[in-house]
């Protein structure tokens, strides 16, 4: 069984891959998640020979078996970053450590083999080498990596599954919200929960975002950008949104943002915020935080700003609430200082333009 930290890649390029003038033409306005690269890394896992088959090729479908575990048991988990083009040409990633460990965990979640993080890493870093052309150059795009794993076996019967299948796909990207760097506005969903105690909600796993969808339509129907979820337990205690973390700024410049208690994602945003704010010599604390804390504090002026963080949107302000019990507005619907401040801030560090903390920042070596 092989349990090699890193595999030699087999590159076989696409014979259909775009040409320049087609990829430009592509990239002009992706929007978010419509254009994919020409290729994708894989690597296969079995029992039997544990990871192997690494390679670089073309961008297509799958064939799966009707009874591939997956399509049953939802056995599936994912992880999200992005790629920046750097000031010198470069090509930079944020943090991807960070995505390795959390892959990680939520495999263990969800009873799937441990891929070894420098395997993930190299993974990305030869399609990176593949695919590098497709890395905007403008300054709010980036190439958005998607780096997921699932049951591939065949068989019916609940168990977890002796064969996966570990792909990376790519995707040139703008903003994630339609309105950019406009405020969201959110639904408090009153009838869904994400993720309750013992559950998965800290893994990043398939399961999660299909149990969130019908709370996400329904925040569309109320022409919301986004799911606020509550507690499981209580439906009192704010968690996230349907795929973001979320702060709030007080009157007295400290901050706040839910505990990480297991029912949560871990974010890896939510986390270099909390680093830069303490590095600033801001208070922040994690503590739970209520809805009606929320609106009482909203219409006292104590809470000025409220914004939500994640890789594909980064970091975005909270302009209204919306919830079957009213609507309310955090600093008059637009964003504030501090908001704005932090998402400058970071911005300048995934692109290179700032001095970033040790390690937030991974040059692929392309050569
Ligand atoms: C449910 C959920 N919460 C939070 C986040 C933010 O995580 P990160 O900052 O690592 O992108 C995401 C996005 O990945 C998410 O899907």
């Amino acid at each position: 069984m092989s349990e090699a930290e890193q595999l030699t890649f087999e590159i076989l390029p696409n014979p259909r891959a775009r040409s320049a003038e087609q990829r430009a033409a592509l990239m002009e306005d992706p929007a978010f998640g419509q254009v994919f690269t020409d290729h994708m890394a894989t690597v296969r896992w079995s029992a039997a020979k544990g990871w192997h088959d690494a390679q670089i090729r073309a961008r297509e479908p799958f064939q799966l078996d009707p009874a591939c575990a997956v399509l049953h048991y939802a056995q599936e988990v994912f992880e999200g970053l992005k790629a920046y083009r750097a000031p010198d040409g470069g090509i930079t990633l944020f943090r991807p450590q960070e995505n390795a460990g959390r892959f990680r965990e939520s495999a263990r979640r969800i009873a799937m083999p441990i891929m070894p993080e420098a395997l993930f890493l190299q993974a990305i870093e030869e399609l990176l080498r593949v695919d590098g052309a497709w890395v905007p150059t403008r300054e709010d795009g980036s190439l958005y990596l998607r780096p997921f794993m699932f049951a591939s076996e065949a068989f019916l019967g609940v168990r977890p599954a002796s064969e996966y299948l570990f792909c990376v796909i790519a995707s040139p990207v703008g903003a994630y919200f339609k309105g950019g760097m406009k405020p969201v506005t959110v639904w408090v969903s009153d009838d869904y929960s994400r993720a309750g105690p013992g559950g998965t909600g800290a893994a990043k796993c398939g399961g999660n975002y299909a149990a969130s969808l019908v709370a996400q339509a329904e925040a569309i129907r109320h022409e919301c950008d986004q799911v606020v979820f509550l507690d499981a337990a209580e439906h009192r205690w704010v968690e996230e949104l349907g795929g973001m973390n979320v702060f709030f700024v007080f009157d007295d410049g400290s901050m706040l943002t839910p505990p990480l208690h297991g029912t949560i994602l871990p974010g890896i945003t939510r986390d270099s915020i909390l680093t830069l704010a303490r590095v600033a010599g801001r208070p922040v604390e994690e503590r739970k935080y209520s809805i009606d804390e929320w609106r009482a504090d909203a219409a006292s002026g104590r809470l000025r700003e409220a914004f939500a963080c994640g890789t594909a949107a980064v970091i975005s302000a909270i302009g209204e609430v919306r919830s079957s019990e009213g609507h309310f507005k955090i600093n008059g619907g637009i964003m504030g200082e501090t908001t704005q401040s932090l998402r400058a801030q970071l911005v300048a560090i995934q692109r290179g333009a700032a001095e970033a903390p040790a390690d937030w920042v991974r040059r692929v070596p392309l050569g």
